[in-house]
């Protein structure tokens, strides 16, 4: 983990118009700078950058957020090699804490298992290309199939000699201990002697996103029922195979231009494509797809292509991580290859030309292709129908984000159609799954964070009868907002000789249900978190959040209008001062407005259950509520009134 001490330093050196103008070509108009949006195609500059807010948005796609979330964006990097690339353009030497003696070991591990690959890498492909028995036997295999020397020189691949234990040998005469050995796949441990664990084939060296080495998929050269053709790296420090994607990293810069990520099942199959020059390809290993696989692909496209052969088991495979790539939005289409040739073969029988026109002609989409193998499947057989019926509803049911709503009615009714039953019953089976959803979403949606929202509404929607106001008062959240942005704001001003605003706005927020949106409530309880702690937060320290839904959440409270409560002044005939002098009125107004807000919500809640039949005596105690109510109201308007008017 970095220090404190070191983020600190970063955000104080942050200078957003360097950082996005050294990716996008800015120019100064007024205080902000525009330039041509890099997250969309635009042809007129819509894309903003605020040095004072330390922000950016486009105004033509809605892109927005701070240096830290630009870069992540941008250039993919988590949000510490975020900050690495800015300690690294500002000369911040980076500061790690003290992790604990288990992470540390850990690290030390996997940085040693790293190194290790390496050398086995450099020797294994050493051996291939200048040791005799790897010419003879690794490096004509390869040739045979038709592999360049400068595509296997690209993709780092190796040969490991049939003798028992060359490569060991090599191996602990360099140091390299006998655990780390075995923990890397490398070596077996045979009656406590260790053995190459690759003898006699090709090795594959799988690299991670940023081009090391974490571990080798090794092909057998010789058929062989009793071995398994390939064997791969066991699970350890950094070979996780569920967050692996073979060839991402040569594959990743070109998956983003293309803007189409192309899957294939094997090792050969991504080696022999990028050696025809089509190069956004990567390979799953014939397993079904993860969502840390699906998240990968979709840093850098939205649009997967499968490539399988047609009688593979991976198809089943793969079409069994479909319904997790819906839900993260990613567009899935399907290419069969004939003929019982897999992407390797295919693109050498008939070249890269023909092997794209193919690719572009016979892209299926997959959720109809789906359809069409259960279809198959359940020839003649109502109850299998039935049940294909379900599945495919609760397929679709997962299109669910708004903006893909046209993406959901053209499945359903391309799919009523195929399954020859009415659109109107298919779609309200969808419906049903939806609901189901959104039920057992609901608690999660609520944890998970709202996209940062710069523009509000425009104010004059309020302004109307007082009817409004009163659903208004009601209904939103605008008073749950201004008492977040007073606290933000004026939290460390004196309250009085002893106390802080924050302190005052903690005291009344104590034990009281005041807030609905959890996020907000979560702003306030980060606050008090680092305030109890002694840290004196501010924006900024909410800006560079770790969490970007925090972060987002305190930027769109920056560009919270104060007007917005002006007009519930003017509705209630208060008149309005500026504000930065007189935090401390405003404070106790924006828990006043809080806190009527509930009174109000009480009173309406009291005012439907009068309508309904009671006991004499209930209605009595409804009434005389309503009254208390009435009074608190009232104490509390003047209470405001008597603030703002002073
Ligand atoms: P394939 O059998 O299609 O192999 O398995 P391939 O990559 O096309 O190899 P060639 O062209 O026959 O030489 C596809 C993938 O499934 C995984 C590997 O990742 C392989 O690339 N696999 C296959 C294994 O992990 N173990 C196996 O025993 C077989
Ligand atoms: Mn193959």
């Amino acid at each position: 983990m970095i220090t404190p001490a070191t983020i600190q330093q970063i955000l104080n050196r942050i200078d957003i118009i360097d950082v996005v103008g050294s990716f996008v070509k800015l120019k100064k108009r007024g205080t902000n700078y525009l330039g041509l949006c890099p997250f969309h195609n635009e042809k007129s500059p819509s894309f903003t950058v605020s040095p004072n807010k330390e922000i950016y948005k486009c105004f033509g796609c809605g892109k927005s957020g701070n240096t830290i979330s630009f870069l992540m964006e941008h250039e993919k990097y988590s949000y510490v090699e975020a900050l690495k690339w800015l300690a690294n353009r500002y000369n911040v030497e980076v500061e790690e804490t003290e992790v604990s003696a288990e992470v540390r070991a850990q690290q030390q591990v996997a940085d040693s298992l790293y190194i290790l690959n390496s050398f086995a890498q450099q020797y294994f492909t050493n051996i291939l290309f200048e040791d005799e028995e790897g010419q003879n036997i690794g490096l004509s295999y390869l040739k045979e199939r038709g592999f360049t020397e400068a595509i296997l020189r690209k993709f780092q691949v190796g040969y490991c000699k049939e003798s028992r234990n060359a490569f060991v040998i090599e191996a602990l005469q360099k140091q390299y201990n006998r655990e780390l050995l075995v923990k890397s796949g490398l070596a077996a441990n045979r009656n406590d002697e260790l053995v190459d664990n690759y003898r006699g084939r090709i090795i594959f060296p799988v690299h991670n996103t940023t081009g090391k080495i974490i571990g080798f998929g090794a092909r057998i050269i010789k058929k062989n029922d009793k071995a398994p053709k390939y064997i791969n790296t066991p699970e350890n420090e950094i070979y996780i195979k569920s967050r692996i994607l073979y060839g991402m990293y040569f594959a990743r810069q070109v998956i983003d231009k293309y803007d189409e990520c192309l899957l294939v099942e094997g090792y050969t199959d991504v080696v022999s494509l990028h050696q025809a020059g089509i190069e956004n390809v990567v390979a799953s290993g014939g397993t079904s797809l993860t969502t840390d696989q699906i998240r990968l692909v979709r840093k850098y496209s939205n649009n997967l292509t499968i490539i399988y052969d047609g009688d593979s088991a991976g198809v089943k495979a793969a079409l069994r991580g479909l319904d997790m790539a819906l839900e993260e939005g990613l567009n899935v289409k399907l290419v069969l290859i004939p003929d019982k040739e897999d992407p390797d073969s295919y693109v050498n029988k008939v070249g890269a030309e023909a092997f794209r026109d193919f690719i572009e002609a016979n892209k299926k989409d997959f959720i109809l292709f789906q359809l069409e193998v259960a279809l198959k499947d359940a020839q003649g057989d109502s109850q299998k129908k039935a049940a294909v019926v379900n599945q495919i509803a609760e397929t679709l049911a997962k299109i669910s984000k708004a903006e893909d709503f046209t993406k959901q009615q053209d499945y359903i009714r391309q799919c009523a159609e195929l399954l020859k039953i009415e659109e109107t019953g298919l779609n309200n089976l969808v419906n049903k799954f939806i609901r189901e959803r959104v039920n057992k979403q609901e608690a999660k949606w609520q944890a998970e964070a709202p996209v940062a929202e710069f523009d509000q509404p425009p104010l004059q929607e309020y302004d109307t009868g007082s009817d409004e106001v009163f659903q208004l008062l009601i209904k939103d959240e605008l008073q749950e907002r201004a008492v977040v942005k007073a606290l933000i704001e004026f939290g460390l001003k004196a309250w009085d000789e002893s106390t802080k605003v924050a302190d005052h706005i903690f005291n009344e927020l104590v034990d009281e249900d005041l807030f609905d949106n959890p996020q907000l409530m979560d702003v306030i309880n980060t606050y008090r978190l680092w305030y109890d702690a002694g840290l004196e937060p501010t924006a900024k320290n909410f800006f560079y959040h770790e969490n970007q839904a925090l972060s987002a959440v305190v930027v769109s409270l920056l560009e919270f209008p104060y007007e917005v409560s002006e007009k519930w002044k003017n509705k209630f005939q208060m008149p309005v001062n500026s504000r930065e002098e007189i935090y401390r009125e405003e404070v106790i107004s924006t828990l006043g407005y809080l806190k009527l807000r509930k009174i109000k919500r009480m009173m309406q809640e009291n005012q439907i259950d009068l309508g309904k039949p009671h006991t004499p005596e209930e209605q009595l105690n409804l009434l005389q509520t309503h009254q208390a109510l009435k009074l608190m109201e009232r104490e509390l308007l003047q209470h405001l009134g008597t603030v703002i008017v002073r």
